[in-house]
């Protein structure tokens, strides 16, 4: 049975992944801040036939990621999904900085990421697929950005871009592959109301990317539909 380890995973992209991969058989862990207030977690659980196992991991916490991984021990997973993530204060233009929500945002959106795969790359390496996918945005895209504003998101998500590729090349030697992906724009909590895809789509269009992934790829931007996206 192939293991899914996936960050965020008590709301939005991250729970659909969830039901996703238990849906598939899989088993997952599902990795959130506070389990206890997981209601929908929860529920899938009874669903899964004890496939799916919660795990409290905040990405912004150095301890609750060493905590987690340690609670894990030597088990493999095949797939980390670094999906938690925070958009930051509403204004983000010049004049209008909120620093300390800038540091924030890095720290959950640009070093949290890190901070997983560098606690989990030894539990990747001894699963079967070898793959960490880390969600960035196409707000990350400095190519990309024709429009301005979102300065501490659209920054930490391009800092984020330029960690992950490192990490690629680092961990290359260990036969993991890690990519980046976008998942479109998504009615959750972060894409709001009038986004244009549902997570059951862009997940399942990114599910489909994660299974084409092979060594070669490792340290690529993809967009959810599978081309590339520009740095
Ligand atoms: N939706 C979109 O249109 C869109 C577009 C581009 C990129 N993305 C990216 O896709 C990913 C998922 O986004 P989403 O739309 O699912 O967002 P969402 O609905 O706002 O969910 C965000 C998730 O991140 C978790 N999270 C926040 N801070 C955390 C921390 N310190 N430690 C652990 N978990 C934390 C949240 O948990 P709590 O409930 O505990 O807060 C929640 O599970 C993010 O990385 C986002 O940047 C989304």
């Amino acid at each position: 049975m192939s293991t899914a380890l996936i960050t965020g995973a008590n709301r939005g992209l991250g729970l659909e992944f969830a039901r996703q991969y238990a849906a598939e058989g899989w088993r997952v862990l599902a990795a959130c801040r506070d389990p206890s207030q997981a209601q929908e977690l929860e529920e899938l659980a009874k669903t899964a036939a004890g496939r799916l196992t919660t795990l409290a991991l905040d990405v912004a916490g150095a301890d609750s990621v060493a905590h987690a991984a340690q609670q894990l021990q030597d088990e493999p997973i095949d797939v980390l999904i670094n999906c938690a993530g925070v958009m930051g204060a509403e204004h983000q233009t010049l004049g209008r900085i909120d620093y300390e929500d800038w540091l924030q945002v890095l720290e959950v959106n640009t070093l949290g990421p890190l901070r997983v795969i560098e606690a989990f790359a030894g539990h990747i390496e001894r699963g079967t697929r070898k793959l960490i996918v880390t969600l960035t945005s196409g707000m990350g895209s400095i190519a990309d950005n024709n429009s301005g504003g979102w300065i501490a998101y659209r920054s930490s998500k391009a800092a984020l871009n330029m960690a992950v590729k490192c990490a690629a090349i680092n961990l290359a030697p260990r036969h993991i592959a890690c990519v980046l992906i976008t998942p479109g724009w998504v009615r959750t909590d972060m894409g709001g109301p009038h986004a244009t895809l549902t997570p059951e789509q862009s997940v399942a269009a990114m599910r489909r990317v994660f299974g084409s992934i092979r060594q070669a790829d490792t340290g690529r931007f993809f967009n959810y539909d599978g081309r590339t996206y520009p740095w």
